[in-house]
């Protein structure tokens, strides 16, 4: 399984998703400016990819600082992890990946700028190699929930295109393809910016996962139907109570599994978690460009000068979900208890 972001000798290595599935095309951010932009437009996305992106695009930063002095140095890095945090404001793991950047400089003792400089290129490698490793664990743990013949619907894109490697809820659906059970994924495109039909309809049918794309607005005829029998999305930020942040349209998709009595499962590492927000009231939902909306691919669609709303996720409330797959296994209501195994 393929890599979306690595660090290459100073520069982070990306797959430029915008340009997915035409073209799979490397791009390198040398600088902090270039990472900010690979994130805010989407080059590089997913919660747990830009914890990553956030770690290395922290060393980016670090390396091009000439301060000596230890102070000046620190305060340079406060800077740069400042201006990262800008990028994007859903995804917890961007945060969490900064803050973990941030405590490598406070735990040091030595203050020396090149050994700090070496730390916290370490710890944005751990970042990743973590990232990869709780991957495996939510795959192992998702596996058992995933039946011979289901027919899983998932949203947005939550593969290894997303993660280090693996994927979240891909992950779950990539082990029990290994471990030999046949399984068919439904998927919406994803409007606006088509990450399902682009980008998870690319990664399954690399993996030979026979794939079936929808519209959004099919979700329900679909269910309807009987085509699908579970749900398995990713998440950007989940609240202490289990409130979920994902992509826009995930928060419908739950209400309809609901509806029609279909287990609906988010598959998330810690790293997504914020304990600091009871419910998920006041996660920031980050509002996006019209013309994300009123252009598909550049053409428009819409009359010039057309009110429009783009918010780029919702929340869908802890009482529509079945269960979290996480690195510490699978998780049952009440989420209040049971997600505190997530806490660090
Ligand atoms: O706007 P995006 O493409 O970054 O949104 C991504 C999602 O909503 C994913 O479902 C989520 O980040 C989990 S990725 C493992």
């Amino acid at each position: 399984m393929r890599q979306a972001i690595v660090w290459d000798n100073g520069a982070v290595k990306l797959i430029d998703q915008t340009q997915l599935p035409e073209r799979c095309v490397k791009i390198r951010c040398t600088s902090v400016d270039e990472m900010w932009e690979a994130i805010r437009s989407l080059r590089v996305r997913g919660a747990p990819a830009l914890g990553i992106a956030a770690a290395y695009g922290t060393c980016l930063g670090a390396q091009s600082i000439q301060a000596t002095s230890p102070d000046e140095f620190c305060h340079a890095v406060e800077r740069v992890t400042a201006k990262l945090a800008t990028a994007r404001p859903t995804a917890r793991n961007l945060f969490w990946g900064l803050e973990r950047m941030k405590r490598v400089l406070e735990a040091r003792e030595d203050r020396d700028v090149a050994m700090m400089k070496g730390a916290l290129l370490e710890e944005a490698h751990r970042i990743r190699d973590e990232d990869e490793a709780l991957c495996r664990a939510i795959a192992e743990a998702g596996e058992p929930l995933v039946e011979q013949q289901d027919q899983i619907l998932t949203h947005c894109n939550a593969g290894w295109l997303a993660t280090a490697r693996y994927g979240t809820a891909l992950g779950v659906i990539y082990r029990a393809h290994e471990r030999g059970k046949d399984v068919h994924v439904y998927i919406g495109e994803t409007r606006p910016l088509l990450q399902g039909a682009r980008l998870t309809t690319w990664e399954l049918r690399d993996h030979g996962i026979p794939v079936t794309l929808i519209c959004d607005n099919m979700v329900g005829a679909v269910m309807k139907s009987g085509k699908v029998s579970k749900v398995i999305v990713g998440a950007d930020r989940i609240a202490a109570n289990g409130d979920t942040a994902n992509k826009i349209g995930t928060y419908a998709i739950a209400v309809l599994a609901k509806h029609h009595g279909i287990p609906f499962y988010v598959a998330a590492p810690s790293s997504t978690c914020d304990f600091s927000l009871p419910s998920g009231e006041r996660i920031p939902i980050e509002e996006r460009d019209p013309k994300e909306v009123t252009e598909g691919l550049g053409v428009r669609i819409a009359p010039r000068g057309v009110q429009v709303y783009n918010p780029a996720f919702d929340v869908t409330p802890h009482e529509l979900i079945t269960a979290f797959v996480t690195e510490h296994g699978v998780l049952y209501p009440p989420f209040d208890r049971s997600l505190k195994r997530c806490q660090a």
